[in-house]
């Protein structure tokens, strides 16, 4: 057999807490071409903090002992400068856990001065085209503040991700239904990532029919369904002790992979930048219906009819996003403007 190679310019990717549980469970996949495709190369740059820059050189080993065809350089650094110089794509995983005693806006005032910096880094070391996906909790405000920072890089190469509640979601209705998921679409999860979030059912599919056609239940969709998957981080807590990682990985390959390729068939659920799509306030990172065109460019998809309860949802959820933008803000002396 010939030794793989290809014509292509690898894809240079950094990961922010790579050493964490998500980070090892993601960069693998990004290695073995799941995310980028199979004839794609891909350079990773794992970034740490200090004290995870141990654990780090185990994993980089690991990815060594792989022998991935696609894999053409590993850097380990937690110097941000390094990190993301010259990337494609940022993704910052890695943020401060929420500890006992720690008021909410404590953790937006913590974190957030990180992804300030991380904001600040890019912007100064990034490709221009760079695209940046926050996983990182609280996504969407943490989103928020790194693209605020990074004021040449366009804010609509700034996402937060939100595909992991829409996984959940198809999961949870394509068995209620006793039908496979793949069967399952158009379902949108909007606002926050964050119990608030809604998953809407009422425009989603199973095969080519509405759900709420197969599913005649309205109330398990409203009182069951909808709570299932705005608490299901937390239900994966308590089963394993300790917070989703494999799937959530898994959401990142997905996000990314798809926000890479034109969109062939079903919208997907993405935080980006609102100016103002469906009412959405104007200047937040909320997850809305994203496809991507011919030309590769993300745009909301348009024309879906949202009921009364529907836009109470979001409402609401949008309206924790503020609050939390006022709260992140004010400590950080951002404006908002
Ligand atoms: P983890 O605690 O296992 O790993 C986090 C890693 O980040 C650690 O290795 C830590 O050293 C590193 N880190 C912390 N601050 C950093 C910084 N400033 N720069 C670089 N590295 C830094 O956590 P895990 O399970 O990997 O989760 C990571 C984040 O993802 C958490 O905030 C979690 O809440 C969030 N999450 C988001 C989901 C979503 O759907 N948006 C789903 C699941 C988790």
């Amino acid at each position: 057999m010939t030794p793989f190679s290809s014509k292509k310019t690898p894809i240079r990717v950094a990961v922010t807490g790579a050493a964490g549980n998500i980070g090892y469970a993601l960069l693998f996949r990004i290695a073995s071409g799941h995310m980028f495709g199979a004839d794609q190369p891909v350079a990773l740059n794992l970034i740490e903090i200090e004290p995870g820059m141990a654990a780090l050189k185990g994993v980089a080993m690991e990815l060594d002992d792989c022998a991935f065809p696609l894999l053409t350089e590993v850097v380990q650094t937690s110097d941000m400068s390094v990190g993301f110089k010259d990337v494609d794509w940022a993704l910052l995983v890695g943020s401060v856990p929420r500890k006992q005693g720690m008021e909410r806006a404590d953790l937006l005032g913590i974190n957030g001065k990180v992804f300030v910096g991380q904001g600040k880094a890019i912007n100064d070391f990034a490709k221009p085209s760079v695209r940046v996906l926050v996983v990182g909790n609280p996504c969407n405000t943490n989103a928020l503040i790194a693209m605020k920072s990074a004021p040449s890089i366009p804010d609509d190469q700034f996402f937060a991700m939100t595909r992991l509640d829409e996984n959940r979601a198809k999961s949870q209705l394509a068995q209620k239904a006793g039908v496979p998921v793949a069967q399952v679409s158009e379902l949108c999860v909007w606002g926050n990532h964050s119990p608030s979030m809604y998953p809407d059912f009422e425009n989603a599919k199973i095969g080519r029919s509405q759900v709420t056609d197969s599913i005649l239940d309205q109330s398990w969709l409203r009182d069951t369904f909808v709570p299932t998957v705005g608490q299901r981080g937390k239900a994966i807590i308590e089963a394993r002790g300790a917070s989703s990682a494999a799937s959530a990985a898994n959401a990142v390959v997905d996000t990314v992979r798809d926000l890479s390729n034109p969109t062939r068939g079903d919208l997907h659920s993405v935080c980006v930048c609102s100016t103002g799509e469906y009412g959405t306030p104007v200047g937040i990172i909320t997850s809305l219906p994203i496809k991507v065109d011919g030309a590769g460019k993300w745009r909301v998809v348009e024309g879906i009819k949202l009921s009364a309860y529907a836009k109470e949802q979001i409402a609401a959820s949008n309206k924790e996003l503020l609050e939390e933008r006022e709260l992140a803000f004010g400590q950080l002396g951002l404006s908002i403007s």
